[in-house]
């Protein structure tokens, strides 16, 4: 990771955001500059939707207006983060083009006068996205404004198109070595599927009923692997004309379509963009959710939050806006988690255009408003924490984000339309977020050794390897908690035979699992310890472990529910069923205990969070942010760095900076 280089380039933490200059005048780029200097702005992202200004027809560059900007920003000591404009290809590539227009599951071609209106396999936008940022880097690769590559935006879409179809293939070849070993895998002997020749296998398009689980999920792979090339080119073409760190601003969104942690690998820093979907102490979860997540894709370095809605949360049917403080507590909330800085979309509000009423740092009222008021104290308080660079947060717990298993989760057919993998990864961390953990994710096949507490709220598909380094875990003296439907089929979607989970961790575990009983909708269901449950129940013997709580209902009654294994030097827990919110906390917080997972900074109320940074050098600082309507006493004092002064106490809604070393 080479985040030290760009806090290096900027003598701090990055502040600022998506700028769009190309929408507006002389008059306003004045403005823009001097209100800049005041939010205390230091770096710049440009060019994420200008190809078509950039290069007006194919192979015809006009770059003169962003030399101009470019210019302007480095003079007003403003650094660019310089995008790839490949997110939004222009109207007339794709009427040059038309083969590189997405095409629907079932069959319709998209035109353009949107953005994202490309195929990433169309051999056209491969080359074209290559030349463009061929382009760019040569002209601006040692640009003195440069900080950091920007490549693309948000790569989300998704193709099944004749061009998909043709790489798919390839793909396929190189992971099954042959059609037998593909119909293996893929089950095809049933339902009449079977393949006898590449030609006949196309990506999921719209069909009559279920699509081949196998099909889907190597489809997946395929798909994220294919972006990851087509990033991958952007990328090396701009290193060969530039020595700036080189990223790409990923979605983490609550679907997925790219495997994160191959991502992770690839980039020079990892950065995220974070849009909350839900107002007050929810969006601080969901804050802390995507951050936690981003520094485990960065391997627990810092990263970046290149964007956030400055002043929006998206609401489904409505944009709401945030309440007064959010803009820095939300700010503090990435940045207590390792991110260098906080950057929003976007600079200016669009007076026109596709994104007229997405909110930003300079709102349609102009300077004199509450936005920017914010925007402007938030800028402050970041400049102020410019020690922070290069430190991050650390977690003693942990939940395990496996792709495939992801992936594997969104097959149809399963028993149970409750059975949601991001819904149960939330969950689990929101659990520990109210106990006031800090969480990483890890995979699977990770060592874990570090982590006191590791949880396993939706692990489908579990590798072999995974299932022996989870039995290792717990061996070596992890605490780990298993929960329902987990170790249920290998890499290639094939069932587990003899008993759930897959072995070793049936052994870590002290149980088998005989037989899935999801229960009704709606159906509430009491164990024995009093607790409530809901969406899903198991037929289990335990096999050394012992029983903490049972079944009461039905077929199941005095069957375990909860078991725990005194395994090696660790304990292996098992949860059967779906808990209520009360019980499912409660277990977290026993865990926790048993575990000896404390909190960095004990003696605060549920409510404040409090994460630490820790520098390599043995400093830390805790970022500490009161989501009650009330003052809260520190439970030890310390100078703030967002005051610059000593803090005894919390105001309600406030937020400090101490050092704790
Ligand atoms: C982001 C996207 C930006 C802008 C923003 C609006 O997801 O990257 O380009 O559209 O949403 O809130």
């Amino acid at each position: 990771m080479d985040i030290r280089r760009l806090t290096d380039r900027l003598g701090g933490l990055a502040y600022g955001g998506d700028y769009n200059p190309e929408q507006w005048d002389d008059e306003v780029w004045k403005e823009d500059d001097q209100l800049m200097r005041r939010a205390r702005v230091n770096l710049a992202t440009v060019g994420v939707f200008s190809w078509a200004l950039l290069e007006p027809e194919e192979g015809r560059y006009d770059f003169g207006w962003l030399d101009a900007h470019l210019d302007r920003l480095h003079t007003n000591g403003v650094a660019v983060d310089l995008a790839t404009p490949t997110a939004s290809p222009p109207p007339w590539f794709t009427l040059a083009h038309p083969d590189a227009l997405p095409v629907r599951p079932d069959g319709a071609r998209l035109t353009h006068g949107s953005r994202d209106t490309y195929c990433l396999t169309a051999p056209a936008y491969r080359r074209a996205a290559r030349r463009i940022a061929t382009a760019l880097a040569e002209r601006y690769g040692d640009h003195p404004a440069l900080a950091l590559w920007h490549v693309h935006n948000e790569y989300v879409t998704l193709c099944p198109c004749d061009h998909t179809a043709a790489a798919f293939r390839v793909w396929l070849r190189a992971r099954h070595g042959s059609l037998d070993a593909l119909n293996e895998a893929w089950g095809t002997a049933f339902w009449s599927q079977h393949y006898t020749s590449w030609e006949q296998i196309l990506p999921p398009r719209a069909t009559q009923w279920h699509h081949n689980p196998g099909q889907t999920l190597d489809f997946s792979r395929f798909w994220s692997d294919e972006t990851l090339a087509a990033y991958r080119e952007q990328r090396d073409a701009i290193r060969a004309h530039s020595d700036r760190p080189v990223t790409t601003n990923l979605m983490v969104p609550s679907y997925q379509n790219l495997d994160l942690w191959a991502f992770g690998r690839e980039v020079d820093l990892v950065s995220i963009d974070h849009y909350p979907g839900a107002p007050g102490v929810d969006a601080a979860a969901q804050a802390a959710f995507d951050a936690d997540r981003a520094r485990s894709f960065a391997g627990g370095c810092p990263w970046l939050l290149m964007e956030q809605g400055t002043n929006t949360v998206y609401t489904g049917d409505r944009v709401l806006a945030k309440e007064p403080g959010d803009i820095l507590r939300h700010s503090l909330a990435h940045i207590a988690r390792g991110s260098e800085g906080a950057l929003f979309f976007q600079w200016r509000q669009s007076r026109a255009g596709a994104e007229q009423w997405h909110s930003a740092m300079v709102p349609h009222a102009g300077p004199d408003s509450r936005t920017f008021r914010e925007v402007t104290a938030t800028g402050e308080a970041v400049a102020r924490l410019g020690e922070l660079a290069g430190s991050t947060a650390r977690a003693g717990v942990a939940v395990l984000h496996d792709s495939d298993a992801w992936w594997a989760m969104g097959a149809d057919g399963l028993p149970s339309a409750e059975l949601d993998y991001f819904a149960a990864l939330r969950r689990a961390h929101r659990a520990l977020w109210d106990a006031g953990r800090t969480v990483d994710f890890a995979h699977p096949a990770h060592d874990l050794s570090r982590y006191e507490l590791v949880l396993a709220p939706a692990l489908f598909l579990l590798t072999d390897a995974g299932a022996e380094n989870l039995r290792r875990y717990v061996a070596d003296g992890g605490t780990l908690l298993v929960q329902h439907f987990s170790g249920v089929v290998d890499e290639r979607l094939h069932s587990r035979l003899g008993g759930y989970p897959a072995a070793p961790l049936r052994e870590a575990l002290g149980i088998r699992v005989e037989e899935y009983r999801p229960l009704r909708r709606d159906e509430r269901i009491t164990l024995s310890d009093g607790s409530t449950a809901t969406s899903w129940s198991e037929s289990l013997r335990t096999e050394g472990a012992e029983a903490l709580a049972a079944y009461t209902h039905g077929m199941l009654t005095g069957s375990p529910a909860l078991t725990r294994h005194a395994f090696g030097s660790g304990h292996g827990w098992y949860l059967s069923t779906r808990l209520d919110d009360a019980g499912y906390a409660a277990l977290v917080q026993r865990l926790l205990t048993e575990a000896g997972a404390a909190p960095e900074l004990p003696g605060l109320p549920p409510g404040v969070e409090a994460v630490t940074r820790h520098a390599p050098d043995g400093r830390a600082w805790h970022v500490l942010i009161n989501h009650l309507s009330e003052p809260v006493p520190l439970p030890r004092p310390g100078h703030d760095l967002l005051t610059d002064g000593p803090l005894i106490e919390l105001s309600p809604g406030g937020c400090a900076v101490l050092r704790a070393r």
